[in-house]
């Protein structure tokens, strides 16, 4: 139709639904992840904690309180305890039955048919946290899901550095809200395979310096179509948004 040749990408790059699709359904919820599948996204973007009893779950905040009905720490808290929450309600009365999921669900459910993107939350803050993703995911590559159809993410490098010696078939990128030198730069990529990159931090040198360090750049959070075409213009390999090219003519990025 003309409305989709006029939201044609200028180039190819990978849609990433940021928390799932989550302008149209809880965050980082089992509904959230399917209505990225059914919208096309090609990537599912999450945030992995670790609950009290050691198991990866995946919730963005520290705290439950604003996802769920619950209140407290997801680190203070069981699995049991975690799987009794109301993590839909807050969104809309419709997700009410949505459960905060574990990310072998996750896996179980969309490991294989859309890529993942995992954020691994304060990993240095956990013990093993890091050692238990890569121990997870080799379990699911010995069931024949393909290591290229996951991805690793973390604001925290030296735990990208561990991720990356504990699973190289992985690719392991550095969440970036701050400028980089060229030396560290150089240095991460022994490491690290791309950079996602706040918006505000994107600029034409930024892309050309990490291009030529042979990084792939996704960039956060995407929300309108105007900031869709600039990014796409300036590069990027993939644009983390919470909904797909949104026709608006504001700026309402996060
Ligand atoms: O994927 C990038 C983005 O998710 C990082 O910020 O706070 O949404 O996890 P946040
Ligand atoms: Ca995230």
């Amino acid at each position: 139709s003309s409305l989709s040749y006029f939201f044609q990408p200028l180039f190819p790059y990978h849609s990433i639904a940021h928390r799932g699709a989550s302008a149209y359904a809880p965050e980082n919820t089992m509904a959230s992840f399917q209505k990225a599948v059914a919208l096309g996204f090609d990537f599912i973007e999450l945030d992995i904690r670790m609950s009290k009893d050691q198991e990866l779950i995946v919730i963005h905040d520290a705290d439950v309180k604003r996802t769920t009905n619950g209140e407290g720490f997801v680190r203070d808290l069981t699995v049991d305890e975690l799987k009794q929450l109301d993590a839909g309600s807050w969104f809309h009365p419709n997700y009410s039955s949505e459960k905060i999921p574990l990310l072998s669900e996750v896996l179980d459910t969309f490991g294989g048919k859309i890529n993942l993107l995992i954020e691994m939350k304060f990993p240095e803050n956990e013990t093993n946290m890091t050692e238990k993703l890569a121990h997870t995911l080799y379990e699911y590559f010995e069931q024949g899901l393909d290591p290229s159809t996951v991805k690793v993410q973390s604001f925290h490098i030296f735990e990208i550095k561990k991720f990356h010696q504990l699973c190289p078939e992985v690719s392991a990128g550095i969440l970036l809200s701050k400028p980089l030198d060229m030396f560290h730069l150089a240095s991460y990529r022994s490491f690290a395979s791309f950079l996602a990159v706040h918006y505000r931090l994107l600029s034409k040198s930024l892309v050309n310096q990490a291009l030529f360090f042979d990084y792939e750049i996704y960039t956060w959070t995407i929300q309108d179509q105007p900031l869709f075409t600039v990014m796409q213009k300036l590069g990027v390999h993939g644009i983390i948004s919470n909904q797909e090219k949104k026709k608006t003519s504001k700026f309402t990025v996060d």
